[in-house]
């Protein structure tokens, strides 16, 4: 079957990650270029696009990073395409992307409702379906959906949050059912609190401590543990399981 052709058939695989200019999406992007993938990056952060340009310099053929917003339908069509024709053929989608804004339920503006559930979930489906029809046509792929434990009352937060990670995951599931049956796998990974640097550099020492204290295993997880099953999830060693939620929280899940 297509997604079964490793690396070993010659041609390096193609996946794209959305939001991959920092954070997460960076260590994915990492992950999947050691895995012997091209990576196309489409990411609204300028500073962070024009570092995976440097390591496009450093590393020849590895990525191309692409500034622009995952909701720029016309900007995602001619970006896949030019990876599928560089690349022929397209693997993987990691839909990383997204921002939030702080809020509790009774503060939350429309407007911000609309930045986080459009960034979080429309861009998702956008880029989705635009790589699925090209999928579709070669027979087989892996999508990974980055969800969150807000989207399961693990963490207080926007409530346009928690509704736009539960939205990615019944979106990844309704994939699963409607892409099956052309060989395209789809799964979704639940993110707990994960130390990004970003993270790392607004929160004091007691407060990461008592994020840590929210896990089973008292620590945080680095970038690296999130890539790491996302990398496990588009490759053949996962090419039975679909429809999932594999949750990558130390335990915050059931804290
Ligand atoms: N860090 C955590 O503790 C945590 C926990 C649970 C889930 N998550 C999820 O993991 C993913 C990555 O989080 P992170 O902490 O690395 O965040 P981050 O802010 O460091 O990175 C997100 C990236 O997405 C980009 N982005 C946002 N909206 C975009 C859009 N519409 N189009 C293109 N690019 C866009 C940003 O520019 C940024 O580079 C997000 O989906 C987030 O919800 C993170």
């Amino acid at each position: 079957m297509p997604e079964t052709e490793s690396a070993s058939s010659g041609s390096p695989r193609a996946a794209i990650v959305t939001g991959g200019a920092r954070g997460i999406g960076r260590s994915v992007v990492e992950r999947l270029i050691d895995a012997d993938h091209h990576v196309l990056v489409i990411d609204v952060n300028e500073k962070g696009v024009a570092s995976l340009a440097d390591l496009e310099r450093d590393r020849p053929g590895t990525v191309t990073a692409v500034l622009g917003s995952t909701l720029d339908r016309p900007l995602v069509e001619q970006a896949v395409g030019d990876l599928v024709a560089r690349c022929g053929r397209l693997d993987a989608v990691v839909n990383n992307a997204g921002l939030t804004l702080p809020a509790t339920f009774l503060d939350q503006t429309d407007d911000d409702w609309d930045r986080i559930v459009d960034s979080n979930l429309k861009g998702a489906f956008v880029v989705s379906q635009v790589a699925a029809r090209h999928m579709v046509e070669r027979g087989g792929g892996a999508f990974v959906h980055v969800s969150s434990v807000s989207a399961h009352g693990v963490r207080t937060g926007p409530p346009a949050y928690a509704a736009a990670k539960a939205g990615i995951e019944g979106l990844s599931r309704l994939m699963a059912v409607q892409l099956g049956e052309h060989g395209i796998r789809v799964n979704s990974v639940v993110v707990g609190t994960t130390a990004t640097p970003w993270l790392l550099g607004r929160k004091s020492d007691d407060e990461l401590d008592a994020m840590r204290a929210t896990t089973l295993l008292g620590r945080l997880a680095d970038p690296e543990d999130i890539a790491a099953a996302i990398a496990f999830l588009v490759s053949d060693d996962a090419r039975h399981i679909t429809g999932q939620l594999l949750s990558v929280s130390g335990g915050q899940w059931l804290a």
